[in-house]
C-alpha cells in the first residue's frame, strides 16, 4: 500500500504573492510530485539517466533496515560526470569557476583547465600512496584548489572530508583521526577581513594526534611564514610536479562508494559523520537544482556558502559542475572592504541566480538600501535562502530591494543529512505562490509527515515535528563508523509510528493552505548565523576547564546571527566569578571547538534548574533568557535555581 500521500494547498493564497508569468514556464509541480511519490522507482531513473554512468543500474532502490541503496550495481564516477562530461565537448572552453580573492585577486578556470589541474592532482596523490578506498581530510579555504582536490578525490575514489576553516585544532584532529585520514591538504593560511588566519599552524597543532596522516600537502596562499616539516609537508605545488600522468582514468565506482565524510552537530557532544554516497546523491542534487533554481546553460550561479558546510559541497562544487554551470566562488568576508561586496561582485559577473542564508542578508540589510542600489543587479532572476527560517521583514526586502520584485525567492529546507533540497517553491518546476517565511512545498520525492511526541500525524495548522517518511536518493548512507547511532537517531524516535519515519529534528507546522513553515530545531541543536552547534559539544567543552563544575549553554535570540550561544556556569569551590574567568571561559571554548563556537556571554549561578532525577531543564533557561514565561515547573527539585537564572541575568551579585 502507498503511504498516505502530503496534500497540497488547492486554492486561497490571499496571503500568497502573485506569480508574474515571466517566472516560469508551468511545467506542472504537483503532477510532477505525485508521479514520484506513486511510482518513484520510475521517476528517479529518469533522472538518474541525465547522469552519465560506466554501466547503468540493476536496481533503482534497495529499502532495508533503513538503508536506501540508489542505482544498485551501477558504476558512475563523480569527478567524470563534474568535468570530463564537459571538457570533452563544446563546453571547454566554458568557464566553470570565477574566483575572487579578498585582496581583490582573480581567477577563471573553464571547464578543460579544471580538467587539466583535477588530473594533475589526481595523479600526485597517487603518487604519494592514495588509492581507491584510502580517506583524505581537507582543511581548506575558500580558493579554486578545494573544489579541485575534492573531484580529485572523487576521480580516484578517495572518500574525503572537508573541516571548516573556523574550526580549531582539537575538532580538526577529532575528524581526522575519526576518518582516518592518511593525508592532510591545506594551505599556509587565509585572508579573512583583511587579515591573515593561520591554517598551517592548526594542522601542526592537531597532527601530533593524528597518527594515520603521513603526509601534509601545503598551498601556498597567504605567504607568510610557515613552518615546513621535513619529510611530512610537501608544498602543493611540489607535489604537482610529481604527477606522471596527465590523464587519470576516473574509477568506476559503485553507485554506493562513499563520495565524502562530513561531521555536523548532533545532540551528543560527538559530532556525527555524514556518510554520503556517489549515485544517488549525484541524480538528487543534480535534480533539486534544477527545480528550485531553474538553472540553465547560460546562467552565473552563485552560492555563497563556505565549501566547510554542506551547501558548498551539494549546490557550490558537485550540482553545479555536473550540470556544467558557470559558478562564483569567493573567498572572504561579504562585507569587507565594504558592505557593497557581495553587489559590486553580482555586477561584475552578472550573476543571474544567488543563493544565500538569511544570516547574511540580517547583516547586509542592516547596512541600509543604499549599498545594492548603487549596483546593477538586473541580471538577477532567481534568489535563494538556506540554513533558517528566513524573517517575512528580511525576505521583503531581498525581494523588493535585492530582486527588484523580480525574482522568485527559493526558500530551500534541507540538512547536511539530506544531502540536497527538500522544501522549496520550485521555480524550476512551476513556482509555487510564495509566502514570505515559508520553504513552501515538498519537492518531487519528498514526501514529509509533521507528527507529534508518538508519531501520529498531527492536523493542518498544529505544530509538530517534522519527519520524511521514505528515501530519497540525496540521504545519507549511514554514519560514518556508527551504524547503532544512525539507527537510533534518524529511525527510532517513533516506534509507534505506523512505518518507519526520518526524524529531522525541526518543528514545523503545516497552515491551511498546505504550506510548510520551519519553526527551528526541536532539539539541543543551535543555528548561529547558519551554522549548527550542539548545546552538549558547548557544555561539555565548559566543563573541561578546571574552574568549571557544571554547565548549561542555550541559544539567545540575535538579531544578525538568529542566535547566540549563552552559557551558564557553576563554579567549582575554590573558583570566584570574575569578568576575566568569564573571559578565560569564552577563549577556552573558541579554543577548543573554535571560533564558530564563540559564546556571546558567560553567566555564573550558584545551581542550575534540574528535574529532581537531575537532567538539566534547558526549556527553562532558555524561557528565562529570552524574558518569556517559564510554564510549568513542577518537575523541578529547587525552585531557587530560577532565581539563580533571573540574578544573573539581571546582573545582581554573582553575574559579572
Ligand atoms: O533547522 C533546519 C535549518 O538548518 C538545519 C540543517 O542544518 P545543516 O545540516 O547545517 O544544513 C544547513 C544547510 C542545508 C535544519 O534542520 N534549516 C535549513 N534550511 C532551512 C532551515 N530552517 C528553515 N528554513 C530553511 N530554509
Amino acid at each position: 500500500m502507498q503511504p498516505q500521500a502530503s496534500t497540497y494547498g488547492e486554492q486561497s493564497f490571499s496571503k500568497a504573492l502573485p506569480v508574474n508569468e515571466r517566472f516560469t514556464p508551468l511545467r506542472n509541480l504537483k503532477d510532477t510530485w505525485k508521479k514520484s511519490i506513486e511510482n518513484p522507482e520510475e521517476f528517479w531513473a529518469q533522472q538518474a539517466k541525465q547522469l552519465d554512468w560506466i554501466k547503468e543500474w540493476d536496481h533503482v532502490l534497495e529499502w532495508d533496515n533503513n538503508h536506501a541503496r540508489w542505482f544498485n550495481g551501477g558504476l558512475i564516477n563523480v569527478s567524470y560526470n563534474c568535468v570530463d562530461r564537459h571538457a570533452k565537448t563544446s563546453r571547454k572552453n566554458k568557464v566553470a569557476i570565477i574566483w575572487e580573492g579578498e585582496d581583490g585577486d582573480r581567477r577563471g578556470l573553464t571547464y578543460h583547465s579544471l580538467y587539466r589541474e583535477v588530473n594533475k592532482i589526481a595523479s600526485a596523490l597517487k603518487e604519494l600512496g592514495i588509492e581507491k578506498g584510502n580517506t583524505v581530510a581537507l582543511y581548506m579555504p575558500m580558493v579554486p584548489e578545494l573544489p579541485i582536490v575534492m573531484l580529485a578525490c572523487a576521480r580516484i575514489g578517495a572518500p574525503f572530508t572537508q573541516v571548516y576553516s573556523g574550526f580549531s585544532s582539537g575538532a580538526l584532529a577529532e575528524r581526522v583521526q575519526h576518518i582516518d585520514a592518511k593525508i592532510i591538504i591545506t594551505s599556509d593560511g587565509l585572508w579573512r577581513r583583511g587579515k591573515i588566519i593561520d591554517l598551517k599552524g592548526t594542522v601542526d597543532k592537531a597532527i601530533v594526534d593524528c597518527p594515520t596522516v603521513e603526509k601534509v600537502i601545503v598551498l601556498k596562499r597567504t605567504g607568510h611564514p610557515i613552518h615546513m616539516e621535513e619529510g611530512r609537508d610537501i608544498w602543493y605545488d611540489d607535489a604537482l610536479s610529481l604527477a606522471k600522468e596527465k590523464n587519470i582514468t576516473p574509477e568506476s565506482l559503485p553507485s554506493d562508494h562513499i563520495l565524502y565524510v562530513l561531521y555536523t552537530s548532533g545532540t551528543t557532544a560527538k559530532p556525527k559523520g555524514i556518510q554520503v554516497g556517489t549515485g544517488g546523491y549525484l541524480t538528487y542534487i543534480t535534480s533539486t537544482l534544477k527545480w528550485a533554481f531553474d538553472v540553465d546553460e547560460n546562467d552565473v550561479w552563485w552560492c555563497a556558502a563556505d565549501i566547510g558546510w554542506v551547501t558548498g559541497h551539494s549546490y557550490i562544487v558537485f550540482a553545479p559542475l555536473a550540470l556544467g554551470l558557470s559558478l562564483v566562488m569567493y573567498e572572504g568576508a561579504p562585507e569587507y572592504p565594504d558592505p557593497g561586496r557581495v553587489w559590486r561582485i553580482i555586477e561584475d559577473y552578472g550573476v543571474t541566480k544567488f543563493y544565500t542564508s538569511p544570516t547574511l542578508l540580517r547583516l547586509l540589510m542592516k547596512y541600509g538600501d543604499d549599498y545594492p542600489k548603487n549596483y546593477d543587479l538586473s541580471t538577477l532572476k532567481i534568489l535563494g535562502s538556506v540554513g533558517e527560517p528566513i524573517n517575512p521583514e528580511v525576505w521583503k526586502w531581498y525581494y523588493t530591494v535585492i530582486g527588484q520584485e523580480r525574482c522568485p525567492i527559493s526558500d530551500t529546507w534541507w540538512q547536511t543529512e539530506t544531502g540536497g533540497f527538500m522544501l522549496s517553491p520550485a521555480p524550476g518546476l512551476e513556482l509555487a505562490p510564495m509566502k514570505p517565511g515559508s520553504a513552501t512545498f515538498p519537492l518531487p520525492g519528498v514526501d514529509p509527515l509533521i507528527v507529534d511526541e508518538d508519531g501520529k500525524p498531527v492536523p493542518q495548522g498544529v505544530k509538530g515535528y517534522l519527519t520524511i517518511r521514505r528515501p530519497w536518493p540525496g540521504m545519507l548512507l549511514t554514519l560514518f563508523k556508527d551504524e547503532e547511532r544512525y539507527q537510533n537517531y534518524y529511525w527510532r524516535k517513533y516506534p509507534k509510528a505506523e512505518q518507519p519515519l526520518f526524524y529531522t529534528g525541526d518543528y514545523a507546522i503545516q497552515d491551511v493552505d498546505g504550506y510548510y513553515w520551519l519553526l527551528g530545531r526541536s532539539d539541543d541543536v543551535l543555528k548561529v548565523a547558519g551554522h549548527r552547534l550542539g548545546t552538549i559539544e558547548l557544555e561539555d567543552t565548559l566543563v573541561s576547564h578546571q574552574s568549571v563544575a557544571e554547565s548549561s549553554v542555550v541559544g539567545k535570540s540575535d538579531e544578525i546571527k538568529g542566535e547566540v550561544p549563552v552559557g551558564f556556569v557553576v563554579l567549582k569551590n575554590g573558583y570566584n566569578p570574575s569578568k576575566q574567568l568569564a573571559e578565560e571561559l569564552k577563549r577556552h571554548v573558541r579554543n577548543i571547538i573554535g571560533p564558530i563556537a564563540a559564546l556571546s556571554n558567560v553567566y555564573f549561578v550558584q545551581g542550575l534548574p534540574k528535574t529532581r532525577s537531575g537532567k538539566i531543564m534547558r526549556r527553562v533557561i532558555k524561557a528565562l533568557v529570552e524574558g518569556e514565561s517559564v510554564g510549568d515547573t513542577t518537575t523541578l527539585e529547587d525552585k531557587s535555581s530560577v532565581d539563580y537564572i533571573i540574578n544573573a541575568l539581571n546582573n545582581k551579585p554573582l553575574n559579572i
